[in-house]
């Protein structure tokens, strides 16, 4: 394959931004260039150093005065819910019960399975997202159309069926045994294909009995290096009901840590209501917190927070996600902007220039994937998007009082979505869908 150069401002970070004024965390090249071949960045940085290094007649695409970040990263999303987004319900447990689980009875179907797929991976690519992390439904059928879907589309995908033997209508039931083979099977089969990857998915501890949660630890040690997912701690009613499940665990958190379902790998949906114990055990395990801004307020499940977790003398890893669809945006943009709302009603502050390492790097980093995405360095797979922060006739207004690329990308994250998103490359191929 031929090499392409690809012009613009380039933006990535090198590490969180402690500050406005923390110039050193991100990269900055006002007339920048990435040189891409066979889908991935081979050289990155000032455009005429990169052209320097380029083939004489290389194809250049200019994308100024947009700029080139990395893919955005959505940590948890659920495919089986794009048509449960914006369900009206009091809170989680009716919401999950009154529109979800129906909804998700119908991915046993391989007809509705594909055609969501291709909607899921057209919505995510409109919004700039080149990585997301899915939960499927329980049905096998879900798992094969998501990644057969993915291997078209290119892009590193991490995904698992869900495990779930109670608390569910049957149609979405598997049992301790079905659940651990069918994940199995879903890992033999596209673990490694192409850029997917299987995680292992017991959906929370609600809908996993005991004999569940140790077949999920019984995969957890045969695949140490898959990724685990599940959700944590999201609303106060899921969290009595848990513990009523499981009476013998100290509290919700130590039903994953009795069954070693917490590590590195371990991402954990929404974690808002955390006692200091629970922080304490998730930060000595190197799990990560996800917050779900956007689906926390549409659910009213509570306020994230960052900073006190990230304060803490055990810190949390934190990442941030959509979770479509409790959420109710697939823009990571969207995303933010909530965030950041949900820090002010805090009374703390989250800076743009930590809002776009969260969604690019610190997405990554909280993955254990930044060797290879969430950056714009050279050897790094070569998902990228260029944002064009005039792109509405209220940004291009707004865009004449801008002075800073603080500025320019705080407007992209309060009044930009899917229209900011210029173009979305994944592995070097563009791949917006046309609207
Ligand atoms: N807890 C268990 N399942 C779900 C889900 O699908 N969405 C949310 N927001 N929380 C959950
Ligand atoms: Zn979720």
């Amino acid at each position: 394959m031929t090499a392409t150069l690809y012009r613009g401002r380039l933006l990535s970070f090198r590490r969180a931004p402690q500050s406005l004024d923390d110039h050193d965390s991100y990269l900055y090249e006002r007339d920048g260039a990435l040189l891409v071949e066979n889908g991935v960045i081979v050289a990155s940085g000032a455009f005429d150093t990169v052209k320097a290094a380029a083939a004489e007649d290389v194809e250049i695409i200019d994308h100024r005065p947009h700029l080139i970040l990395p893919g955005l990263i959505d940590t948890h999303v659920h495919f089986p819910q794009m048509q449960v987004i914006g369900s009206y319900a009091g809170g989680l447990l009716e919401w999950l019960n009154t529109y979800t689980f129906p909804e998700e009875c119908r991915f046993v179907e391989t007809a509705h399975a594909e055609r969501i797929a291709t909607h899921f991976f057209d919505e995510f690519f409109r919004n700039g997202t080149t990585t997301a992390v899915a939960y499927l439904s329980v049905h096998k059928a879900s798992a094969d159309a998501l990644f057969a879907e993915n291997l078209r589309r290119g892009s590193l995908m991490i995904a698992g069926k869900v495990m779930m033997d109670r608390n569910a209508p049957q149609g979405l039931l598997d049992t301790a045994e079905t659940g651990y083979d069918e994940t199995r099977q879903v890992i033999a089969d596209w673990h490694g294909k192409g850029r997917n990857h299987v995680a292992i998915t017991p959906r929370f501890a609600i809908t996993s009995t005991p004999a569940q949660m140790e077949a999920c630890q019984a995969l957890a040690r045969e695949f140490p290096d898959l990724h685990i997912q599940t959700h944590l701690s999201e609303n106060h009613a899921e969290i009595d009901y848990t513990c009523s499940l499981y009476p013998d665990a100290i509290d919700y958190t130590d039903v994953y840590a009795r069954y070693g379902l917490l590590g590195k790998k371990t991402l954990l949906g929404h974690a808002i209501h955390l006692s200091d114990r629970e922080a304490d055990a998730i930060s000595e395990a190197g799990a990560v917190a996800v917050h779900c801004p956007t689906s926390n307020l549409f659910l009213g499940s509570g306020l994230f927070p960052m900073r006190r977790y990230q304060k803490r003398e055990k810190p949390l890893r934190i990442a941030v996600a959509t979770d479509i669809g409790g959420g109710t945006s697939y823009s990571m943009l969207k995303t933010l902007d909530e965030a950041y709302k949900i820090q002010q009603l805090l009374g703390e502050r989250l800076n743009p220039l930590e809002s776009f390492h969260l969604m690019t790097r610190g997405n990554a980093e909280a993955l254990s994937l930044e060797e290879r995405i969430g950056t714009l360095d050279a050897g790094t797979d070569a998902d990228f998007i260029v944002l064009n922060a005039s792109a509405t006739p209220a940004m291009a207004l707004k865009m004449e009082a801008v002075k800073s690329l603080a500025e320019e990308l705080f407007l992209l994250q309060t009044l930009g979505d899917d229209r900011s998103v210029v173009e979305t490359y994944v592995a070097g191929k563009a791949m917006k869908p046309a609207s």
